[in-house]
């Protein structure tokens, strides 16, 4: 089978990468990946002589129809994905994720190319913290940042592409990844490397924030799963029921460290801040039968820890140049 792995050189499009070569020797796999400020071509090192690596836009419609005439499936990881950048400037998000998602989309439909695409739980808003309900899969979009209105406007013109077009695409929603090879502008990777670097880790606002934690390595197993078993023009939420307030994470990430757990900043809150995100996915588990190997936050949240202490090389260069970027607009409170 042939693959084309847009964003294969961004943090969960390279670990479904590596984990594909591992798992499935049959799989040729293509990367399309205009290697933005948040690719590491070192990630996908070790298995160069394994895949193809295309530099190109995925709004660049010669390149991508190219690309997927000689194509059994597109697993569309590329995007703009950061919450921040969004908000300091939207241009690329909307070139990205919509102009970008409306190029493959023509592409596939042209070459009646099977398609997965990969979204973000944030398309449907957020919510409360003391709201009982989760996301499911008929919970109404209602995003709030550039970045996720331009994720929502994307898996929109995926659903049009199915029902007027009959693609054969699936979606899958996501709740919020942590492991190896995320970019240290991030939160988790942003607070471990602050550490590991002498600096204090840094709390938007009261960090009462909470998140859905899942392993990259579980929402790539999701993935597979949904483009084996799942049926075309669907949409299926993945998360592992990981719901963690920013405090927690931050202060169990200074005591993994050795660490007093108070050792942390408070500062400027991000404008129109998401309270909560929360999957359910009921559907994915029960249709699907697909579980979450990484049950255990604690115990994924410290191997992700060991795998920054272990990999200083992959980080550091893009270090300084985050935290410079972030020092630009944020203010420690008193
Ligand atoms: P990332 O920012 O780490 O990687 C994105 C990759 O896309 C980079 O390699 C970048 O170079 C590439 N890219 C950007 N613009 C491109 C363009 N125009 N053409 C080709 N390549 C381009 O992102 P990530 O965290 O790995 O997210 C991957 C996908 O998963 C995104 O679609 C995101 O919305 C979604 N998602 C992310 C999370 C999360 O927690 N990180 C959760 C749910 C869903
Ligand atoms: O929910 C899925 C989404 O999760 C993905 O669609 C996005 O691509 C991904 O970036 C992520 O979005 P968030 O905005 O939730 O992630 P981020 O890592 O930026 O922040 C996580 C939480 O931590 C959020 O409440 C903001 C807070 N935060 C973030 C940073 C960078 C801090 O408190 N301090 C920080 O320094």
């Amino acid at each position: 089978m042939r693959v084309l792995v847009t964003g294969g050189a961004g943090f969960i499009g390279a670990n479904f990468v590596l984990r594909t070569v591992e798992q499935r020797p049959d799989v040729e796999i293509t990367v399309l990946d205009k290697l933005t400020y948040a690719a590491n071509p070192a990630t996908l090192a070790p298995v160069a002589d394994r895949i193809t690596l295309v530099e190109g836009d995925v709004a660049d419609a010669a390149v991508v129809d190219r690309l997927v005439a000689a194509t059994d499936l597109v697993v569309h990881f590329a995007a703009e994905s950061h919450n921040d950048n969004s908000l300091a400037d939207p241009s690329a998000f909307v070139h990205t994720n919509l102009v970008g998602t409306y190029t493959l989309l023509e592409s596939v439909r042209r070459h009646g190319t099977r398609y997965h695409h990969i979204s973000t739980d944030e398309v449907y808003g957020d919510l409360e913290l003391d709201d009982p309900a989760r996301f499911t899969e008929s919970t109404p979009y209602n995003p709030s940042s550039p970045y996720s209105s331009t994720k929502a406007g994307s898996d929109l013109l995926v659903r049009a592409w199915v029902r007027s077009f009959g693609i054969h695409a699936t979606l899958s929603n996501c709740s919020n990844n942590y492991g190896p090879y995320q970019h240290v502008e991030k939160f988790i990777p942003r607070q471990i490397t602050n550490v590991l670097s002498g600096l204090r880790p840094k709390l938007y606002g009261a960090g009462t924030n909470v998140r859905d934690w899942i392993h990259v390595d579980d929402h790539n197993d999701a993935v597979w799963t949904i483009i084996e078993r799942g049926t075309v023009g669907e949409t299926y939420l993945i998360g592992a029921d990981g719901e963690t307030d920013n405090k927690t994470v931050v202060e169990s990430i200074l005591t993994v460290l050795g660490e007093p757990a108070d050792a942390y900043d408070h500062v400027t809150d991000r404008p129109g801040h998401d309270m909560r995100y929360a999957i359910d996915s009921t559907r994915l588990r029960t249709e699907l039968g697909w579980a979450p190997r990484y049950v255990d936050f604690t115990a994924g949240l410290t191997a992700t820890i060991d795998w920054y202490r272990e990999n200083v090389d992959w980080w550091r260069p893009y270090k300084d140049g985050v935290e410079s970027g972030y020092a630009k607009t944020e203010k420690v409170l008193g």
